[in-house]
């Protein structure tokens, strides 16, 4: 009996102790469902708390249990904890410091509790913290200060719920860039602008906007417009739009494919009107199957592609129907356009087809500049040109230098300069120079006949080392009478059409009539290019001797041209 006693005392005491271990650990179950890679799965376990597991644990996996609390030693000594899932559960009280233990842990998921309030001091010490799900828990607002202030290393971050009403300036303050953001505000009822504005860069939105797309666009625009960056892909979730929506977007920047990308996400909505303000549009080729645009008031650059875009469509020929007036469509830049209807304006083809332009008139110049030049080349335009230039030289010199020669008396007065072609100095010298000014043999009872003449030569009587045109006009100055031997070769020698052109120029100045023409063969006056007008018209103004090919009727040439020479004299 006594021994039996003893027994009962010691079962009775081991039962004690072992009740004792239960009280002071109040209770508090364990999970070791572990596996080799201390990945811990304590999941739909019935668990009303945390349940106790190794300290070696990596993830530990709590969701779907009815966990209502987290106090603050019940994640104590999970110091390798890398992620810690307590989703579904029935979570209203953390304690704030009951995650400080989990210096490791890069992913917490709290979604779907019973959260009303939520505090920054939960993840003050998570500074590995990569993914925080805070989705579907009751509360209205996000913390103040920002819960997310030391989470330098958070990339994806999921928030909301249908009981979030507001998101203010600095909620997400300490956020910066972003693989993925969903935000759950179906029930959104106050965004401060820009809230979202500040995460960059920005990889994966995901939206539910369901509330605010049918009560308050503009709210959702300004959500919308605060992520929209090229490179964010957005989705829009739960979206259920009833009635004649109006969604607008403010200060927002898309290219094509993304409004595309976009339509295709609000795909089966009854929106009936999209508007967008300050709108930039990065990459304006596309658009193929627009219909309808309303474009006007805007600050438009009025390039010759738009202006020439705008006016086709403004006239019909386009295919794009614009649905405003005319007039709200005005130049912005460049300044002397600025205020001036599109529809007005006229762009040169200066300004639209610089290169066609200088092309096309460099080769139009130089196809008037070759024709100019034919031209002048046909009406002999160069010669005239040459003679001028001679001219104006030689009426220039004449002024002074031709002083020096006069002075220097080398040139004396002569009866007659004779002005000849080079190809017929064999005439001149075998037949003019000795008639002339040789006394004659022929016993002549004239006694004037016989005196010689003096004539001025070029060959002969011209200074070396003067200008020939200063030459020319100081021989026919001081000869008497000027004789031009008239013959093709005449005509062919630049020189002979430049004495005569003087002499004649001289001969008005005078106002005598000293010139004197012979005419070594025949040439009618017709068969005269018409530029020597002046040859034309002494033809016709003064008469000319022509030298005979006959001998006997020579004596008679030589004696009408005595006479003409000593007329003066007489
Ligand atoms: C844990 O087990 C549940 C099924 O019991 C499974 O759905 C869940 O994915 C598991 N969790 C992990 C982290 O493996
Ligand atoms: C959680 O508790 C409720 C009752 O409070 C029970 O109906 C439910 O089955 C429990 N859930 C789990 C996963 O044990
Ligand atoms: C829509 O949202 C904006 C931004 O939060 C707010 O200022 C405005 O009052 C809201 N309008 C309505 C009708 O609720
Ligand atoms: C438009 O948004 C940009 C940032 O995306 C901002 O810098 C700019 O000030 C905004 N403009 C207006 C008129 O709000």
């Amino acid at each position: 009996m006594r021994h039996l006693t003893t027994c009962s005392l010691t079962l009775l005491l081991a039962s004690l102790i072992r009740g004792q271990m239960l009280n002071g650990d109040e209770g508090r179950p364990s999970c070791s469902r572990c596996d080799l890679h201390l990945s811990c799965n304590c999941s739909y376990s019935g668990f009303t708390s945390i349940p106790m597991v190794t300290d070696q644990a990596l993830s530990l996996d709590l969701s779907f249990n009815n966990i209502t609390m987290v106090t603050q030693d019940d994640l104590m000594g999970l110091s390798r904890l890398r992620a810690l899932d307590l989703h579904g559960n029935r979570l209203a009280v953390i304690h704030p410091s009951a995650f400080d233990p989990l210096w490791s842990l890069e992913e917490l998921d709290l979604s779907d509790n019973q959260l009303t309030t939520l505090n920054h001091k939960w993840f003050s010490k998570l500074e590995v913290l990569q993914q925080l799900n805070l989705l579907d828990n009751p509360y209205s607002r996000l913390s103040s200060p920002s819960l997310f202030y030391g989470l330098v290393r958070l990339r994806r971050l999921m928030f909301g719920g249908s009981d979030l009403k507001e998101l203010r300036t600095g909620d997400l303050l300490g956020v910066t860039e972003l693989d993925e953001l969903t935000v759950h505000a179906n029930n959104l009822a106050r965004y401060d602008s820009g809230t979202l504005g500040d995460i960059w860069p920005l990889g994966h939105v995901t939206l539910s906007l369901h509330g605010p797309f049918l009560t308050n666009v503009t709210l959702a625009a300004a959500v919308l417009a605060d992520i929209s960056y090229p490179e964010t892909q957005i989705t829009l979730e739960d979206l259920h739009l009833v009635g004649n929506q109006h969604l607008s977007f403010r200060n927002f920047s898309v290219s094509d494919q993304s409004i595309v990308d976009l339509l295709v996400v609000i795909d089966g909505v009854p929106i009936s009107v999209i508007s967008m303000e300050d709108v930039t549009l990065t990459d304006l080729h596309s658009y193929k199957r627009l219909e309808n645009l309303q474009a006007g008031y805007n600050k438009y650059v009025c390039g010759c592609d738009f202006v020439n875009f705008l006016q086709s469509q403004l006239k019909g020929g386009g295919d794009v129907k614009l649905t405003d007036r005319e007039d709200s469509y005005a130049c912005d830049s460049p300044l002397h356009l600025r205020g001036e209807a599109v529809s007005q304006v006229h762009l040169s083809v200066v300004v639209c087809h610089p290169v066609l332009f200088i092309s096309v008139s460099c080769g139009v110049a130089l196809l008037i500049g070759v024709l100019i030049c034919v031209l002048l080349w046909r009406l002999h335009a160069f010669w005239y040109l040459k003679m001028t230039w001679a001219w104006l030289k030689a009426k220039r010199s004449s002024q002074k230098p031709r002083k020096d020669i006069l002075e220097s008396e080398v040139l004396q007065s002569f009866d007659a300069f004779v002005s000849y072609s080079e190809r017929d100095a064999g005439w001149v010298e075998n037949f003019l120079v000795p008639e002339l000014e040789e006394p004659r043999e022929d016993g002549s009872t004239s006694p004037g006949s016989s005196r010689p003449l003096s004539l001025c030569l070029h060959k002969r009587d011209f200074l070396p080392g003067h200008w020939i045109m200063d030459n020319i006009m100081s021989a026919i100055e001081h000869s008497r009478h000027t004789v031009f031997i008239l013959s093709e070769n005449f005509l062919q020698s630049d020189w002979c059409r430049y004495e005569l052109d003087f002499s004649h120029f001289w001969l008005f100045d005078a106002g005598g009539d000293a010139a004197i023409l012979i005419l070594l063969e025949p040439l009618p006056k017709d068969n005269i290019p018409k530029r020597f007008c002046k040859l034309r018209k002494l033809m016709s103004s003064t008469t000319y001797l022509e030298w005979p090919q006959e001998e006997e009727r020579r004596p008679e040439f030589w004696r009408s041209l005595r006479n003409a020479l000593r007329g003066d004299d007489d």
